[in-house]
């Protein structure tokens, strides 16, 4: 009994996930960090999972987690669906790729058609890193020009393009990345329209395109200005600039149709992934007719040689991705799938303040569509509302950090000692599948989590 009064988050955590630990220990040997996805570097380790059902995954220690990292923001129907899966079983049976066109590649596009304002075609990758290499070649292509501008902080994915500019400090070079490519992204501070305005109106007119998360960096950790989107179209519409929107993320989750659907402000091209792709590997681009057409053959050996864009890619549309993104883009279209995980994310929202007021502990949990972002260790400057959507006076670094290192891992730590596993340590992404018992449950959770950090003395107060 004493002991279980001083054991800290951390010991109790290492002692309740021997397999866990030990997978970790074996896995270092053969994966650098013992982990796919830097996402999901965790210290002490990170857990292994066994497998997954709607809202729950189950670890390899035998604890049963409520998931709110819900495949990376893929699985807003949940883990496993029943129609996705038997749709994919079902295609697993009739072949996993053909060397060809199928039926289902066509049907997939017409549904992102359908659903998505700027589609008027679209061609399939493998994935949202893909995509928005995919979307940034075309740009220069289509323009003829060299360069591309991203947002401080903004997630495009891993290719040489993407990553300069995405973490702390923005201006850093990445390893790896050549310097040629380095000279032809131009990072725009955070928000900042007035950057875009000069580095569009006199830079060296060479900007292709500018790219970003319509919902503001990371699914709106760091939100946009209201007013943001309408202003960067009429900008770079009258520079004669492509507007890329990465809706990744946003894609079907913020609306059926995107940001877009829900603002009714329609980029030149956009790229997707994610749900688009029901839980599979899969993304795309999307975008006006005259951009796509360059991804065509013509009746002209001097257009293919010079102006087709190429595109191969053996996984590109393969039947198990698309038969599960056709079913999952079916079942999103119904808007009612995306106001039931918002519901659940905006009561998860205020029970994660609540206990921060009623702890008066340092952090606040705010967010928009159906992902709730968490900043720990920072105290909201001002009266805190429960219902906060946009941080107001917050430093984008500091909501884009969410918090210390110690006390992201030892929340996330925490919290997985109660059965639940946070997105970033911190956040939540919520689908379909989430029940009003799974919030009920994750907010008391939240609290004694906080109650216990308190105690440690982790919030230095
Ligand atoms: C906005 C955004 N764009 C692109 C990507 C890259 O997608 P993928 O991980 O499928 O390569 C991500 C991944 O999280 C993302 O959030």
């Amino acid at each position: 009994m004493v002991q279980e009064q001083t054991i800290t988050i951390e010991e109790q955590y290492i002692a309740e996930h021997p397999r866990s630990h030990e997978l970790y220990e074996r896995g270092r040997a053969a994966l650098p960090g013992g982990i796919a996805h830097d996402v999901r570097y965790a210290k002490p380790f990170p857990i292994y999972i066994d497998g997954a059902l709607g809202s729950k995954k189950w670890d390899v220690d035998g604890h049963e987690l409520i998931d709110y990292t819900m495949g990376h923001g893929a699985l807003l129907l949940g883990h496993s669906h029943p129609e996705i899966v038997d749709a994919v079983v079902a295609q697993m049976r009739k072949g996993t790729h053909y060397g060809a066109g199928h039926r289902l590649e066509v049907e997939w596009a017409e549904w992102i058609h359908r659903l998505i304002p700027s589609a008027d075609r679209v061609k399939f990758t493998s994935a949202g890193t893909e995509a928005t290499m995919l979307a940034l070649r075309l740009a220069r292509a289509y323009t003829g020009r060299d360069k591309v501008l991203k947002f401080a902080g903004h997630f495009h994915g891993w290719h040489d393009y993407a990553v300069p500019g995405n973490s702390p400090p923005f201006d850093g070079v990445p390893p790896g990345v050549p310097k040629a490519v380095l000279d032809t992204v131009v990072i725009a501070p955070n928000n900042d329209l007035d950057f875009v305005e000069r580095a569009l109106a006199t830079a060296d007119h060479d900007i292709a395109a500018v790219i970003l998360e319509p919902s503001g960096a990371s699914y709106a950790t760091v939100p946009l200005p209201d007013g943001f989107l309408a202003r960067l179209r009429e900008i770079t519409a009258r520079h004669d600039v492509l507007l890329i929107f990465d809706e990744v993320v946003t894609g079907f989750r913020w609306s059926p149709g995107g940001v877009q659907g829900l603002t009714g402000i329609t980029p030149d091209l956009t790229t997707l992934a994610k749900i688009v792709a029901g839980g599979l590997p899969g993304g795309a681009v999307a975008g006006r007719g005259a951009i796509m057409e360059l991804l065509e053959f013509k009746d002209d050996p001097a257009w293919n040689r010079t102006r087709k864009v190429q595109h191969p890619g053996t996984y590109n549309a393969n039947p198990l991705s698309a038969t599960a993104g056709v079913t999952a883009l079916r079942l999103v279209s119904d808007p009612a799938v995306q106001r039931g995980a918002d519901r659940l994310a905006e009561n998860l929202k205020r029970g994660f303040n609540e206990a921060f007021l009623r702890h008066d502990a340092p952090g606040f949990a705010y967010g928009e569509s159906s992902i709730v972002n968490t900043v720990v260790g920072t105290r909201y400057p001002g009266e805190l509302p429960t219902d906060l959507r946009h941080p107001v006076g917050v430093p984008a670094s500091a909501l884009k950090a969410r918090g210390s290192e110690k006390l992201l891992m030892t929340l996330r730590a925490g919290m997985m000692l109660e059965g639940m596993d946070l997105w970033h340590g911190a956040g939540a992404v919520l689908s379909i599948t989430h029940t009003d018992e799974d919030i009920v449950r994750t907010v008391e959770a939240f609290d004694r989590t906080l109650a216990r950090m308190k105690a440690e003395g982790l919030f230095g107060e």
